[in-house]
């Protein structure tokens, strides 16, 4: 199912909320805005001019707020991957006042739904006035980020209502994603036929996406044993290191739930002693150069006794099922691509648990949509 993203189009369409609805516009959204990256006749990203050149610039610097901040991390593991540009990515709340050592000629990345959040605001200012240029994406595109940037690549959401993000966050990956692939072009880190690859894996992503919600009774029902813990402990490696800071962030502000996110590599440095029947394990576990790794964290985690739900995807299913309690086959997609695919799951179970638990899923206590003040 699928709504029109017209402006002013903030009804919940039948949907129990605005986050539920949201969720469901992900393959739309992660779609538009590719449209607005991806020229359909030479099937290339094509950016807007840039305040620096892409070739030559030294290093990058993210900041962002929440799961703005988690889509940076995202982009970090990208950028210096597939293009080899060194990342500096920080909370906007420290960069703004830690005073970094930063490259001349650098790139300054904002990221941001709303364009106002007071510290990512205040952390742009600091980064120009070092001297960096700066690149926005941004979903509202006439906010106060959008006037004091240099370039904004526009992130195609449509108006998000629930507190908790959800669809901006996959656009915004998405256009990290092509901005990454503009990027290694440009320093030559990628050939035509490994850009053509890449757009071919993003262009996938729609219909891949659409794919996650016939998997609903399975997430429910998973969500029927987090719902019960009082501390969740959230695992991935690589990209889905930050997926799975996305989710346990989503399960703490909409279910109230305590959940920590760790790289499943870092588990067997502290929390592993947590580990027992009562903390469930969240791990985004596909296939790739890491499933392997991730594997033998998770087994470590079940050896202890901890109760395993997994997300992994058709190939990696048979060996993760060997070990997991629960399993959700998610589709195959490009290991680029991975971190989305694996984002609708974990948020789409955040939002089945708060269902459970009975809170105010788009009005979450104590928490903003936008936060205006420091
Ligand atoms: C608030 C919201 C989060 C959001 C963060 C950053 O804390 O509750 O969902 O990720 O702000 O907001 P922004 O508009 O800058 O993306």
């Amino acid at each position: 199912q699928t709504t029109a993203l017209v402006a002013g189009a903030v009804g919940k369409d039948g949907y129990r909320h605005y986050m539920e609805k949201e969720l469901h516009e992900h393959p739309l959204v992660i779609g538009q805005t590719l449209q607005r990256m991806i020229d359909p006749a030479t099937r290339k990203v094509v950016l807007p001019d840039m305040p620096v050149d892409l070739a030559t610039v030294p290093r990058a610097a993210i900041t962002a707020c929440g799961s703005a901040f988690y889509a940076g991390v995202v982009g970090r593991y990208w950028l210096e991957e597939i293009a080899r540009l060194p990342v500096d990515i920080d909370v906007a709340s420290e960069m703004r006042y830690r005073n970094p050592p930063l490259t001349p000629g650098s790139l300054g990345i904002l990221i941001s739904q709303s364009g106002e959040t007071a510290d990512t605001l205040a952390a742009m200012r600091s980064l120009k006035q070092a001297g960096l240029p700066i690149l926005s994406i941004l979903n509202a595109e006439h906010s106060s980020m959008a006037r004091e940037s240099d370039v904004v690549l526009g992130t195609v959401a449509g108006p998000e209502i629930s507190v908790a993000s959800t669809k901006a966050f996959t656009a915004q990956l998405t256009v990290l994603a092509c901005l990454t692939i503009a990027i290694a072009r440009a320093r030559g880190t990628l050939d035509a036929l490994g850009e053509e690859e890449l757009v071919t894996a993003l262009l996938d992503l729609p219909s891949k996406a659409a794919e996650v919600f016939t998997h609903g009774d399975a997430i429910r029902k998973m969500a029927t044993i987090v719902a019960e813990a009082r501390d969740v402990l959230y695992l991935g490696r690589g990209s889905g290191y930050p997926v799975a800071m996305e989710g346990a962030l989503k399960l703490k502000e909409i279910s109230y739930i305590h959940a920590e996110a760790y790289a499943a590599g870092e588990m067997k440095h502290g929390p592993i002693s947590l580990i027992d029947r009562t903390v469930p394990i969240v791990a985004t576990v596909p296939s790739g150069v890491l499933f392997d790794k991730t594997l033998s964290n998770l087994q470590e985690a079940r050896a202890r006794g901890g109760r395993l739900l997994a997300f992994t995807d058709d190939e990696g299913a048979e060996r993760v099922s060997a070990i997991a309690e629960q399993t959700i086959v998610l589709p195959k997609v490009h290991p680029f691509v991975t971190p989305l695919i694996q984002t609708i799951g974990v948020q789409i179970l955040a939002y089945e648990t708060a269902l459970l638990k009975g809170t105010d899923v788009d009005q979450p206590r104590n928490l903003a949509k936008s936060v205006t003040v420091e």
